[in-house]
């Protein structure tokens, strides 16, 4: 396993030790639900725009608590009325763009009533990160990455450089500079 996802699991069970596991859980996005088992949950919702990774979730894990949802949430209703006492989007907001990232951490903060939130996101994405800080009651926050990041940071390097060409260091675990919020909804 690369160095940044190590680092990124480690903290995800950390926060979830740390604010006791919840039964109600919603993923935005699942993809093919790989980390549903972090969670420990009676009842998890996945959430995803993409019918052949909701296909392959379902098949995964029929029934018994799991429910998987095609949508796109930039545009369609959440298709679950009762709220959750967690909700997690990792790895998703660099692939919506950088304008819609309030709207969509807005929404999913409805979503929730009296429970966390938890956020991540690639730290270059400063101004989302400052709207989580200023807009939500961030209990707790992390940054790291790969090997190399701290040193492609410290430097500029990750800024001047797109991150497509950044991807070509990945077989050295650059790992991009990676942010994670642990925020408390009331
Ligand atoms: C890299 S995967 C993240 C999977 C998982 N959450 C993780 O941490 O590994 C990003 C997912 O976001 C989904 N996605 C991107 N934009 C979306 C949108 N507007 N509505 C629903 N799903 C979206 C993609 O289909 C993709 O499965």
């Amino acid at each position: 396993m690369k160095l940044y996802k190590f680092k990124f699991r480690r903290i995800l069970n950390k926060w979830l030790l740390g604010i006791g596991f919840k039964d109600r859980v919603l993923d935005f996005a699942c993809a093919d639900a790989k980390f549903t088992h972090y969670f420990y949950c009676s009842e998890y919702v996945g959430l995803d725009y993409d019918g052949e990774r909701i296909a392959s979730a379902k098949s995964r894990f029929p029934g018994g608590g799991y429910e998987f949802f095609q949508m796109d949430f930039l545009t369609d209703p959440v298709p679950v009325p009762e709220k959750f006492n967690l909700c997690v989007c990792t790895h998703t907001l660099s692939h919506i763009e950088e304008k819609d990232h309030q709207f969509v951490i807005n929404k999913l903060s409805k979503c929730v009533e009296d429970g966390f939130l938890i956020i991540h996101l690639p730290s270059r994405y400063f101004s989302t990160c400052q709207f989580l800080q200023k807009n939500f009651d961030v209990m707790q926050s992390a940054r790291y990455g790969g090997r190399l990041s701290h040193f492609f940071s410290v430097t500029g390097i990750d800024r001047v450089l797109p991150s497509l060409l950044l991807k070509g260091f990945s077989y050295l675990d650059y790992g991009s500079n990676e942010a994670i919020f642990l925020i408390k909804i009331k």
